[in-house]
């Protein structure tokens, strides 16, 4: 059986969260933001100011990058303290998890609990917005909530309930972020879409929103300063696409190497996945399939895909290569051990042998540049 399950009302292009205004009316509302840099954008304010005209609202500024139990169980606090009738979380994808795994545990007795195991018994009584300011994690549209324990691992909570209620995709609040950051987070989407694609649990579905969010990046990212607002609409709408399949086929291969670029190196998400995307096109390019033909030849005419990715992110100035994130000789092993025991390895549509993808991997890592 195959099922397609993606409840978010999803609203996209310039003035989008005008509706807002007409949902939202008399109602306590919650903001939550990141370390302000937000504050800056314009459409933000105008976003903001439009709240504030038929309901009162409160903010909740702070959230840090790679948000800790902590500060999920901080958040939820001062939500219940406030008594709101709706939080709208504004920002990356730190600041969107942050607020979703908050609301979804706000009822729970034990919310600590609830969260390494993922089990809400209570339904939540606020709704719960999501505004992204990046274009790469999706999680206005998934069940996903990337957290960090007290041992500094990163785990995913998530359960059937949830996803936001209410999605809106502002191009132009994209506009505070560097074109670098912009093009990072957008291959972290592309690099969702194209795990998604060639994942266990894809279906018919998932693999033509995964396609149009990987042709919406590789054609716009390149041409995002000579067409910027129609750039950012379909980089944004490419990260929610993107979002959408991962919520049904999770990740695999890029994302369980990279977790450790991120967790010991302090790398980036978006960048370590970036240095990994070369090695997962070659990787697919041994395995004899309908499916990867299909994909290397959507990807490019020419006929050396390896090449042409490298190319793509070399031109937006972004990591091509484990060397280029620093990952040293001496640290390969524990690099690949960490990532081979994650469990999206198991999500790859072909079964992955440890010897092969370890030669593999160790070959393209060594190889004269
Ligand atoms: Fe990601």
């Amino acid at each position: 059986m195959k099922r397609f399950f993606s409840p978010t009302r999803l609203f996209w292009g310039n003035g989008s969260s005008d509706s807002l205004e007409g949902i939202f009316k008399e109602r306590k509302i919650m903001v939550v933001i990141g370390r302000g840099s937000i504050k800056r954008n314009g459409k933000f304010n105008e976003m903001v100011a439009k709240l504030k005209k038929n309901n009162e609202v409160v903010f909740f500024e702070g959230i840090n990058e790679n948000p800790l139990i902590s500060e999920v169980l901080k958040l939820r606090e001062f939500i219940k303290k406030e008594r709101v009738d709706v939080v709208v979380a504004i920002g990356g994808g730190s600041v969107l998890d942050c607020a979703k795994a908050s609301v979804t545990v706000l009822n729970e007795n034990n919310p600590e609990v609830s969260l390494k195991e993922k089990k809400v018994v209570e339904n939540r009584n606020v709704v719960f917005v999501a505004i992204p300011t990046t274009c790469g994690t999706g999680s206005e549209v998934d069940q996903y909530a990337l957290i960090t324990d007290e041992n500094g691992d990163k785990f995913s909570f998530f359960t059937e309930n949830s996803f936001p209620d209410y999605a809106f995709l502002e191009p132009m609040l994209l506009d505070t972020l560097s074109f670098r950051w912009i093009a990072a987070t957008a291959i972290d989407a592309f690099c969702h879409s194209l795990e998604g694609f060639f994942s266990i649990r894809s279906n018919d579905i998932t693999e033509n929103l995964a396609i149009s969010s990987m042709e919406n990046i590789l054609e716009f990212l390149p041409i995002v300063s000579e067409k910027k607002e129609e750039s950012f609409e379909k980089l944004l709408l490419a990260s929610s696409l993107g979002g959408m399949v991962i919520a049904h086929t999770g990740t695999n291969l890029i994302h369980a190497f990279g977790y450790y670029l991120t967790k010991v190196k302090k790398v980036p998400h978006s960048f370590a996945n970036s240095s990994l995307l070369p090695f997962y096109i070659e990787y697919l390019k041994e395995i004899s399939e309908e499916k990867v033909d299909f994909f290397m030849g959507f990807l490019t005419p020419e006929d050396n895909p390896g090449e042409y990715i490298v190319d793509f992110l070399k031109k937006l100035n972004l990591p091509a290569h484990l060397k280029e994130v620093e990952l040293k000789e001496e640290e390969f092993d524990d690099f690949f051990e960490y990532g081979f025991s994650k469990p999206n390895i198991g999500s790859f549509f072909k079964k992955v042998e440890k010897k092969e993808i370890y030669d593999r991997l160790k070959e393209w890592f060594s190889r004269e540049r």
